[in-house]
């Protein structure tokens, strides 16, 4: 897939699509933002974050999700709240018949509404580079998970979360545990981490749930989790996606249990710094035991929480070089067609 589409010519970011050939410092530059984001993300709470910042006053932002979700939308929805943002949320049925056009007329529909972003989550790999190919000029998309292609704001989230705990990732081992066939979570974390320049990335699941190829992106199988969990910094479960699966790919979810849960015994054989972290939505009981979720070693609910603030990075960032690329150009007008 054509990664060079989410930067412009002059280097920066236009979308965010896929952390696959997003140039490191670009990468690092996002999670700087991001943790200058993170008191305003905080919304003024305990914590006594600042309320709203005015970045993205007077834009529009639509989440346009084709597939359900609960923390990537909402977090999305605060991140541009926080912003300033107008933000429209639109949850549309998935039809998997006439996927092309129908998308390219929402597209058209929604872009007459002079809307500056689209966040889009779709059941299709490639859905948000297809959006990108035909939106208009000076429209941004934000890819919000496509099929099992990429996640890459998770990716982003996560490396965030990571770097704030063990911030040099050349000492990192990473093990990304379970369904990393239909997970685009596993494959933007295994770019996003290769980029960082981790020490070893690991994918740790039975047979059937290995992505073919998935090696040549810089991972080491393993298909039993003890050697897969021995000597890990950094432990990331994935759900099981049976949503996605096609066919019997396990004889049931207590043998997955079983062989690759992470449970508190399992657990405590390993490093007493290892970081456990799920983008969730968890399936208690299988990858990960209630316990371990919400235990001392877990990073699960920061990672929602750093969610909203990686996500405000990547939208001011965008958002202000559209705008600047705007006013260089002249005005909004005329960005009602779409490039074919
Ligand atoms: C992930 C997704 O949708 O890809 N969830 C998320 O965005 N937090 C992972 C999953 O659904 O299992």
């Amino acid at each position: 897939m054509n990664d060079t589409l989410q930067l412009g010519a002059d280097g920066r970011l236009r979308h965010l699509l896929t952390t696959e050939g997003l140039p490191r410092a670009l990468l690092v530059e996002i999670l700087d933002h991001a943790e200058r984001y993170a008191p305003a993300a905080a919304g003024g709470g305990p914590r006594g974050g600042v309320k709203k910042l005015p970045t993205l006053h007077g834009k529009t932002v639509v989440n346009l999700f084709f597939e359900a979700s609960t923390r990537t939308r909402t977090t999305f929805e605060l991140a541009a709240k926080r912003l300033s943002a107008d933000v429209i949320n639109l949850q549309v049925g998935a039809s998997s018949t006439s996927k092309g056009e129908t998308l390219l007329d929402t597209l058209k529909t929604l872009e007459a509404m002079q809307v500056d972003m689209f966040v889009i989550r779709h059941e299709a790999s490639g859905a948000a580079h297809f959006f990108a190919r035909h939106a208009a000029p000076g429209v941004a998309i934000l890819n919000a998970g496509d099929g099992r292609h990429a996640h890459p704001t998770q990716a982003l989230l996560d490396m965030f979360t990571i770097r704030r705990h063990k911030p040099d990732f050349s000492k990192l081992c990473v093990a990304i545990v379970g369904d990393a066939l239909h997970s685009r979570v596993a494959r933007s974390d295994i770019h996003a981490l290769r980029t960082l320049g981790a020490a070893e990335i690991r994918v740790v699941a039975p047979r059937p749930l290995v992505p073919a190829g998935i090696e040549t992106l810089g991972a080491r199988v393993f298909n039993a989790l003890e050697p897969g969990l021995d000597g890990a910094d950094v432990v990331i479960l994935l759900r099981l996606q049976k949503e996605r699966m096609v066919g019997a790919f396990l004889p049931s979810t207590s043998e997955f249990h079983r062989d690759f849960g992470l449970t508190r015994e399992r657990l405590a054989r390993l490093k007493p710094d290892t970081l456990v972290m799920h983008p969730g939505p968890i399936n208690r009981g299988v990858e990960i035991e209630g316990d371990v979720a919400y235990g001392d070693h877990s990073l699960i609910l920061e990672q929602v929480e750093n969610g909203i603030a990686v996500r405000m990075a990547v939208m001011a960032m965008i958002l202000a070089d559209a705008g600047d690329r705007e006013s260089a150009m002249g005005n909004r007008e005329g960005r009602g067609g779409v490039a074919q």
